[in-house]
């Protein structure tokens, strides 16, 4: 009879479990640190996103990964573990109904504003790879050409520091071409790669990229007479996202308006001050 083999040669390295504390724990960190909302139901979820992490760093288990990740020196890590629990999926003119409101709504009275010599202020928050402000900006520039020396500005954030190198890259697979209404083609040229396309320096002018954590203090102290903030809060819990639309409410000009995802609704204080005018889309009417 031939002996059975020792067990150890032939069982698979175990891999780590993610135990009900830990768990907990980097629930707690995610919500503090970026306000991602973990629910026990996301579990498995996490488990199979981080143990990825693990295996490329080579820690044993999620205490010790989380101690990682909470180190002052790898802030690399903590751009890792908010990629891994988040989607940066975004793409040009996405909820193109947003864009028509706009262009048709909006961008006549942002002119006129803007020639008159006033100040115009647009913000993308939750950017991604800059596709959502660069929709704009090719949106003001086929309405307004001498937009970029007027004071109308776009200030695209991202929580993400290496999205946002992508995003200020501003360089993009050419599938993603075929988004871009072809009227809007002037503003795109070819790009290093020969698979790729850039944007052009028109539109580029108009935004200033920044890396902002939502659930943060902003610095910015003035108003915007736009704010896109689409497909970021979803990641929030409730209470997160009524006092996020609360301080973009305040942070909108009177007559502004906030155009969120389309699986997102307004909630909270924000409700006394904005009015839906549009699917997913509110105008500040009163202040608070
Ligand atoms: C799904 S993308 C949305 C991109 C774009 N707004 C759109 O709708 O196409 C979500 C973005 O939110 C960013 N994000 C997640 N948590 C954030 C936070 N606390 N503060 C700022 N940005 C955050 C992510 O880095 C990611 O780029």
């Amino acid at each position: 009879m031939i002996p059975a083999p020792a067990q150890s040669d032939h069982l698979a390295p175990q891999l780590p479990q993610m135990e009900a504390n830990e768990f907990a724990a980097i629930a707690d960190y995610a919500k503090t640190t970026f306000g991602l909302h973990l629910p026990l139901a996301k579990k498995e979820m996490v488990f199979a996103r981080l143990i990825k992490r693990l295996r490329i760093l080579g820690l044993r288990d999620f205490s010790t990964y989380l101690a990682y990740v909470k180190h002052a020196d790898h802030a690399v890590e903590r751009s890792e573990f908010l990629s891994a629990l988040t989607t940066n999926v975004t793409q040009f003119f996405r909820e193109n109904h947003h864009f028509d409101f706009l262009r048709d709504k909006l961008l006549p009275g942002f002119i006129t504003k803007a020639r008159a010599g006033q100040r115009v202020r647009l913000w993308s928050a939750g950017c991604s790879a800059g596709q959502e402000p660069y929709s704009i900006a090719m949106l003001i520039l086929e309405s307004c050409p001498d937009a970029a020396q007027l004071d109308l500005k776009i200030l695209a954030s991202d929580i993400d520091p290496r999205i946002l190198d992508t995003a200020q890259t501003g360089e993009y697979p050419a599938d993603q071409r075929t988004a871009i209404p072809a009227a809007l083609h002037k503003f795109l040229k070819p790009a290093t790669a020969t698979e790729m396309f850039a944007i052009d320096a028109e539109p580029r002018k108009l935004i200033s990229f920044a890396e902002l954590n939502l659930i943060e203090d902003w610095p910015m102290r003035q108003g915007f007479d736009a704010i896109f903030c689409r497909n970021v809060a979803i990641y929030f819990d409730a209470p997160t996202q009524a006092r996020l639309w609360d301080r973009f409410s305040q942070q909108t000009t009177l007559g502004g308006h906030l155009f969120i995802g389309h699986s997102e609704r307004l909630s909270g204080p924000a409700l006394a001050t904005m009015r839906s005018v549009g699917i997913t889309v509110y105008a500040k009417t009163s202040l608070p």
